[in-house]
């Protein structure tokens, strides 16, 4: 991928699509293509295939996609198969028609079965049934990886796909409804912090594992892998380490200066007792994530801080 390559980024506003962006331009890629939605729906198929015959990018960033929290996975599963499916299709088969020499696709941790052994190694992938409440998402980019991997197989094309851990940082969303753990407690703590509640209630019973990933860390191994992997088999990234949601909650609770209680509410299902991911195959290759997850809440706070308003 020479300086002068035309990178399509899908989704350059989004949480990892901005990470990346800003790390392509770090790194002297100046040739960046970015479409808004309001620019380039990526629902309509002709005009997903007319952007890409006129534009030709060399490579494409897949960071496109319809995510959100537990409570939207669950009420609103056919937007989540219809939107994740469509625009896959849509920018992965324009990619091929249009001779892009490479293309990195997104699936995701929740893609991996209920109640795979752990950490989760790649090849655990459809080998046992889904967790229910996000399986329209699941089954979206399994399809997104398994399309990677048909074209590779039948057009001889260079698409790869990689799955991340739950990502957080700067640009998260905090929208109440919608958001993922790490922004929900940010919020929650520091509403709680303003308007001195004695307690904050947090659903589960705070034992369930988790792994968290720094976005800026996420960016600089999609980098890596446009440069460094060239296999249809999907690639972790991660951390290799997980926490409790309880040793989360305190962390979190510290650095926003919160002084009051923490409960957990036991009548909320805590879900899978622990998801991490296998990072082997990555950490052989020679990457490793850099941001400590205490450093990376610090910098998240702090812009949500400066930004969180606007991005409720
Ligand atoms: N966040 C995570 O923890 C995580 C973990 C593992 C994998 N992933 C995967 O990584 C990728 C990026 O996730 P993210 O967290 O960065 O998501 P995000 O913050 O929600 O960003 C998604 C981006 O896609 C754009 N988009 C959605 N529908 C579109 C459409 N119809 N036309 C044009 N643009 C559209 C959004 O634009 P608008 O802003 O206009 O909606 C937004 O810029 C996804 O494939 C996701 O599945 C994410």
């Amino acid at each position: 991928m020479d300086n002068n390559a035309k990178i399509y980024i899908a989704g350059h506003g989004g949480l990892i699509g901005s990470a990346i962006t800003d790390r392509l331009r770090e790194l002297g890629y100046l040739n960046l293509l970015t479409r808004s939605r309001k620019e380039l729906d990526l629902l309509r198929q002709q005009k997903v295939e007319d952007f890409f015959k006129k534009e030709k990018p060399d490579y494409v960033i897949l960071a496109a996609a319809r995510v959100g929290g537990i409570e939207t996975n669950i009420s609103l599963p056919a937007q989540f198969i219809y939107e994740n499916t469509q625009i896959q299709n849509n920018v992965i088969h324009s990619a091929y028609i249009s001779g892009v020499k490479k293309l990195l696709f997104f699936g995701s941790a929740c893609s991996y079965p209920r109640q795979a052994l752990q950490p989760m190694k790649e090849e655990y992938l459809l080998s046992a049934p889904l967790e229910p409440t996000n399986e329209s998402y699941a089954i979206a980019k399994i399809a997104g990886i398994k399309m990677c991997q048909a074209y590779n197989k039948e057009y001889k094309v260079n698409f790869i796909s990689a799955i991340p851990a739950n990502a957080y940082g700067p640009g998260d969303n905090f929208n109440s409804k919608d958001s993922h753990v790490i922004p929900a407690l940010i919020r929650k703590f520091q509403e709680a912090k303003l308007k001195k509640h004695p307690a904050v209630t947090i659903w589960g019973s705070g034992q369930q594992r988790r792994e968290f990933i720094y976005v800026q860390d996420i960016a600089d191994a999609s980098l890596f892998l446009m440069l460094s992997y060239d296999s249809s088999m999907p690639i972790n990234i991660g951390t290799g380490q997980d926490i409790t949601i309880k040793e989360l909650a305190l962390i979190i609770k510290n650095i926003v200066g919160y002084d009051g209680d923490i409960l957990f509410d036991t009548s909320y299902p805590d879900g899978i007792p622990r998801k991490l991911l296998d990072i082997s195959k990555i950490t052989v290759l020679g990457w490793k994530a850099k941001m400590p997850l205490k450093e990376g809440i610090i910098q998240t706070y702090q812009w949500y801080l400066q930004h969180g308003k606007t991005n409720e």
